[in-house]
């Protein structure tokens, strides 16, 4: 067992810290406060190779594994947590459903453009009454001459109102239930496809979250990703991976809380004496530091099992639910030690536990993790 990381690995995440440090962090705070979406940073973060990292360079991306991946999605989210989400859904959820299950022509077609960041992806599966029980899929797709024809609502779709291609999950047999679920590549400008509601949020403020609305939207058959019915086990695969990125997501909240926490306490002097002469203060720390050491293994645990083509989903989201944890936590810490300060906008940190608190729902809340570990404890 080896601890190191690989030059690439080293390289991703010196890359990463410097663009996050260099084009996000000094507008992060503005896009936050006027709920701007990043495009120029997107852009940027396509012509770097993040947008499609581990897609195959035949296919335009960066051919590169996990653990590079979940370095990268660390040092964004360090500095902007929303465009750690927007990078996700992106790579784990679109790109990877695309590589892995995608048609050639699909391949071609799409996950070209969404690979170089030239096209922005999105994942259509939650809906008004299909959050956590993700298989009760109300959109319905009904086949007609050449292909389908959906109609339904989705929601809390991130990148929903900027991106060119969705991935949309609906019913095209209810009967069915879970095995009645297929997904279908929607291009923006589709007649009948639009962007309804715009979400406020409290926190990831600059990423967009929308409801997406389908009247008769008529996608043409070779859109089907796999077969008909294959629609829930490919969202439940796709998002076993993408839970390793809100991991990842959530551990940059972290650590930035705890750098912050650093920073501020030798900074600060209160009864005559640095906050980080306060033994109060030096345990917070020490906590901080142990339980972000403590998520990282994990989450690098899972992104190594799934370089390693080796079963991952209970790691993926025990590395969620304790990264997302983690997250919260450093948060609260750090604006405790801030104090008063920590509760203003002038300072960073109250944005730190606005972003954290959604790493422990979107991809699947915190108790849906639970079920996933349980379930593989105990199925046999
Ligand atoms: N891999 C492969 N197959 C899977 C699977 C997985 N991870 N999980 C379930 N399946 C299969 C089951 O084996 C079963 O197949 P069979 O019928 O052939 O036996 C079928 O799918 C149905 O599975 P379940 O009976 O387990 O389904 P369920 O209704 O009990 O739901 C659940 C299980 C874990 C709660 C699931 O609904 C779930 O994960 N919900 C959360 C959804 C979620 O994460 N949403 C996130 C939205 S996207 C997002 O958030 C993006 C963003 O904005 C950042």
């Amino acid at each position: 067992m080896t601890f190191d990381f690989n030059e690439t690995q080293l390289l991703i995440r010196e890359t990463a810290r410097k663009f996050a440090e260099e084009e996000l962090a000094p507008s992060a705070a503005e896009r936050d406060e006027k709920e701007e979406f990043p495009v120029e940073a997107v852009r940027k973060l396509g012509a770097l190779g993040f947008m499609g990292m581990m897609v195959p360079p035949e296919y335009g991306g960066s051919g590169l594994d996990m653990v590079s991946y979940v370095l990268a999605i660390e040092e964004i989210s360090k500095v902007d947590a929303s465009c750690g989400v927007i990078m996700s859904v992106n790579n784990s959820l679109v790109c990877y459903g695309l590589d892995r299950w995608g048609s050639a022509q699909q391949k071609e077609k799409y996950l070209r453009e969404l690979a170089t960041g030239r096209k922005l992806g999105a994942f259509a599966l939650s809906e008004p009454e299909a959050g956590s029980d993700a298989s009760n899929q109300r959109t319905s797709a009904v086949r007609t001459k050449g292909g389908y024809a959906l109609t339904g609502t989705k929601n809390f779709i991130t990148n929903g109102a900027n991106a060119d291609i969705v991935l949309v999950m609906a019913a095209t047999d209810r009967s069915k239930g879970a095995n009645g679920v297929s997904t279908f590549i929607v291009e923006k400008g589709t007649p009948g496809f639009s962007v309804a509601k715009k979400e406020k949020k409290l926190g990831i403020r600059s990423s967009d979250t929308v409801s997406l609305a389908f009247q008769e939207c008529l996608v043409p058959a070779e859109n089907r990703v796999g077969e008909e019915g294959f629609g829930f086990k490919f969202a439940m695969k796709t998002l076993d991976g993408g839970r390793i990125g809100i991991a990842a997501q959530a551990l940059g909240i972290a650590m930035a809380s705890r750098d912050a926490s650093v920073r501020y306490s030798k900074q600060r002097k209160a009864f005559g004496q640095y906050l980080a002469e306060f033994q109060a203060i030096q345990f917070k720390i020490a906590d901080m530091a142990t339980k972000i050491e403590a998520a990282q293994m994990l989450t690098m645990k899972a992104a190594a099992l799934k370089d390693s083509d080796k079963p991952f989903a209970h790691y993926a989201a025990m590395a969620k639910l304790y990264a997302s944890r983690v997250a919260v936590e450093c948060a609260l810490e750090a604006i405790q030690i801030h104090g008063g300060y920590g509760y203003i906008k002038e300072y960073i940190v109250e944005r730190y536990l606005r972003d954290a608190k959604i790493t422990e729902i979107y991809e699947g809340t915190s108790e849906v993790q639970r079920i996933v570990i349980s379930r593989t404890l105990l199925k046999n």
